[in-house]
């Protein structure tokens, strides 16, 4: 029996690499050079399924070629917002994604950006680095304590959770939140958490906010001008999800006028091109898209990946189909 055609569009760790090589008749991308529209088109037409991840944007004018040899796409990532649903809808593809394995990883990313808003640490260790450090004084750097105080967390799903159990459990924080839809009651008291049926009164009571919204036309500047204005000014945004949930013009401006005291971002309008006014504010934490970079968690993804494709070769119902 022929082997299915894969086509990886980006480089994956070692291990799942060499489980695809012994499942697949594989094309990877030694280069990790993003793919271009015609490249993967051309994946499209040869590939029974494409592997794609959440940099690769896969527009309808992509999924809408003719020709398509691909029934699946794999993608390497929970959120899949780089991919037209509708579109691969319509085309009559499946797609998966790979929820659980990064839950933990990312929301120890989001505490770690929390941490480091409240204490200051980007700048404190830029301090250093540049040598102006002039020794330890008794009102040197004064950020802000984290223990005890409120988290209000949008979006309200796994990445969240964990969130809240690290900062409930962990550090003793109050845990508030906003989602489209109330959760259940026993969720909620599993971490003390308080849910309030809108976003401006989460905005409004919390020393932290962390987002954690799918990202996409219906969360695009969620958090705007008018959100930060609601945000009490010594408080801090967490931005892990998604870089468009964020207005970002508007964020430089509050973090510049004191509307609020900081932020720590992982992920970026239109990265990995970063807004220029981020690279000139001491009270913001940047990092590149940490959030699933752990060895583990990005052997766990792909792996999630491939049984997806393999049930799905085998005639069976992959376990994290989108649609
Ligand atoms: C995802 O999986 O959606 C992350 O943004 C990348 O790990």
């Amino acid at each position: 029996m022929t082997k299915p055609k894969i086509i990886v569009t980006r480089k994956w760790p070692a291990p799942v690499e060499e489980r695809l090589k012994a499942l697949y008749d594989v094309q990877l991308n030694e280069t990790d050079i993003p793919m271009t529209a015609d490249e993967l088109k051309a994946a499209l037409q040869t590939a029974d399924a494409l592997l794609p991840t959440v940099t690769d944007p896969i527009t309808a004018d992509i999924l809408n070629v003719p020709n398509k040899r691909t029934k699946i796409i794999g993608n390497f990532g929970v959120g899949y917002n780089n991919i037209d649903i509708e579109a691969a809808k319509s085309e009559g593809l499946v797609v998966t994604n790979t929820p659980h394995v990064l839950t933990d990883c990312t929301a120890d990313i989001a505490m770690l950006l929390l941490l480091m808003s409240a204490r200051r640490a980007s700048e404190g260790d830029r301090l250093v680095r540049n040598g102006q450090w002039k020794g330890w004084g008794p009102t040197h750097m004064m950020g802000q304590k984290v223990t005890g105080k409120t988290l209000g967390l949008i979006g309200f799903g796994r990445i969240a959770q964990a969130m809240a159990k690290k900062a409930h459990h962990g550090f003793g924080m109050k845990i508030i939140c906003y989602a489209p839809h109330a959760p259940a009651p026993e969720t909620l008291k599993e971490y003390q958490a308080t849910y309030y049926a809108t976003v401006e009164k989460v905005l409004a009571e919390s020393d932290f906010i962390s987002l954690h919204c799918p990202g996409g036309a219906a969360t695009k500047h969620l958090i705007n001008e008018q959100s930060l204005k609601l945000m009490l000014p010594s408080a801090h945004l967490i931005n892990t999800a998604r870089g468009d949930v964020v207005d970002s013009n508007a964020l430089i401006k509050a973090l510049k006028e004191r509307w609020i005291a900081g932020a720590g971002l992982d992920v970026f309008e239109g990265e990995p091109n970063i807004n220029p006014g981020f690279l000139e504010l001491d009270n913001v934490a940047l990092l590149p898209h940490l959030g699933s970079a752990t060895e583990e968690t990005r052997v766990a993804m792909g792996n999630r990946v491939l049984d997806n494709i393999a049930a799905f070769f085998a005639g069976k119902e992959p376990g994290d189909r989108v649609v």
